[in-house]
């Protein structure tokens, strides 16, 4: 697709947003500035993404009748998923008869709802280096999975969730049932299935920005940004930085298990290798050794630095990649991200404190307009970017510390 149209005209180019959080929201103003139409989906009213969109509209997405009217009701050219819970099978069966392009695919949106499906391909059919795994569907089978070789510690997460979710550590014999017990309180379609990993001692971990974006040729590239580092509480993500410093070889390992994850996300039901777009691919690294997490087939939460540190954000090389234009993955300045959590449950909050934040320098802020807060509610993110990370992740946590939600 390389004619792009006008918004709002007969011959517009229309994108449709599954899911509109503070992710999506910078893939539309990164689409609204090429002229891009955009609709926006969502679960409820005045999503982030939906206030500065051409459309919006609330269904349920994980409904499959709901997902197939709407998509047959306004015809998009691509439908770019922005969020897991959404009923993939009705996207590939909606690919596969034509009527729309799902970014990357819709073959990598099914494999990507789950943690099963990822991790499967991964491991079983890539290859992969992954952390020991078994997936279990009842608290006798976690604890024959502990014994029977995983050990101790360990991890529980319930099969569908994600920032942390149901998520917990086991040390011992004694946490089992507690872990179990969290998992099925947090999962996000109560199935009662779970993933136990066995606990992988990292120095650290990245996500490594990946992107497919045709080249002049026509053909699909692969090409990478800088390794994001960032530090996750209770699963959570709170900071990132970019560059991670990484030793070559690590690099590279971290590279190429990149590049096979991508490339078969990459393939559409043909078989062809047409997927486009960009995937957060987090790994764990300790030495020069390197483990697979996860993919998110889509711009990554720990990659809201790249709004202060690339030439091009994630967002717009996400929006460039999936209309097939170039993409410039350059760095431009170390920066750094630190999360703004809400503090309060409450609708329609205000925050003290911006203009002082802004004063530390060579900071941004993003504060995403969520209708309503929680306590552990993301309602924005503070940037910086400076000579070094170590100051730039100072400031960020400094502009971070300076905005004081409280309730109106
Ligand atoms: N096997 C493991 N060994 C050690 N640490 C782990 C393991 N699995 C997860 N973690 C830690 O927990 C974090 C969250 O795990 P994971 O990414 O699987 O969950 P998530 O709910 O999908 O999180 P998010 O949606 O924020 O990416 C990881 O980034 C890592 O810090
Ligand atoms: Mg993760």
């Amino acid at each position: 697709m390389t004619t792009l149209g006008t918004p709002l005209a007969p011959h517009a180019t229309k994108v449709m947003l599954l899911g509109s959080g503070e992710l999506g929201k910078e893939v539309m103003i990164a689409l609204q500035r090429l002229g891009v139409e955009t609709i926006a989906v969502d679960r409820y009213d005045h999503a982030p993404g939906q206030q500065v969109a051409h459309h919006a509209r609330t269904i349920t997405m994980s409904d499959p009748a709901q997902l197939q009217a709407l998509i047959e009701q306004e015809r998009p050219d691509l439908v770019v998923p922005e969020i897991e819970a959404i009923a993939t099978p009705m996207l590939e069966q909606l690919e596969a008869a034509g009527t729309v392009r799902v970014i990357p695919t819709a073959r990598a949106a099914r494999l990507t709802m789950d943690r099963e499906g990822i991790r499967r391909l991964a491991a079983e059919t890539l290859g992969l280096p992954t952390s020991p795994y078994q997936f279990c569907d009842s608290l006798a089978e976690l604890q024959a999975a502990i014994d029977g070789g995983i050990g101790y510690p360990c991890i529980v997460k319930p099969v569908m969730s994600s920032s942390g979710k149901g998520q917990s550590r086991i040390n011992g014999p004694a946490d089992v049932r507690a872990a179990w017990d969290y998992a099925m309180a947090g999962g996000r379609v109560s199935h009662g299935r779970i993933i136990v990993e066995g606990f992988i001692d990292f120095d650290y971990e990245i996500t490594l920005l990946t992107v497919r974006a045709k080249g002049a040729s026509g053909a699909v590239e692969t090409q990478f940004c800088e390794p994001i580092g960032h530090l996750q509480v209770s699963g959570d993500y709170v900071e990132s930085w970019q560059p991670h410093s990484m030793h070559p070889a690590a690099l590279q390992r971290a590279r190429d298990i990149s590049k096979a994850v991508t490339d078969n996300l990459g393939l559409g039901l043909d078989g062809q290798s047409t997927g486009l777009g960009i995937f957060g691919v987090e790994l764990f690294i300790k030495g020069d050794q390197v483990w697979f997490s996860e993919v998110s087939p889509r711009p990554h939460d720990t990659g809201l630095v790249t709004l202060c540190t690339q030439v091009q954000s994630e967002f717009e090389l996400h929006a460039r990649a999936i209309l097939g234009l170039p993409v410039n993955t350059a760095l431009r300045s170390p920066g750094a991200s630190a999360v703004i959590y809400g503090g309060v449950d409450a609708q329609g909050i205000v925050f003290d404190g911006v203009a002082d934040a802004l004063r530390v320098p060579n900071s941004d802020l993003r504060l995403f307009g969520k209708p309503e807060s929680f306590v552990k509610r993301r309602m924005g993110v503070a940037l910086a970017f400076a000579t070094t990370v170590e100051e730039a992740r100072n400031n960020a946590k400094l502009v971070a510390s300076r905005v004081k939600p409280r309730a109106a």
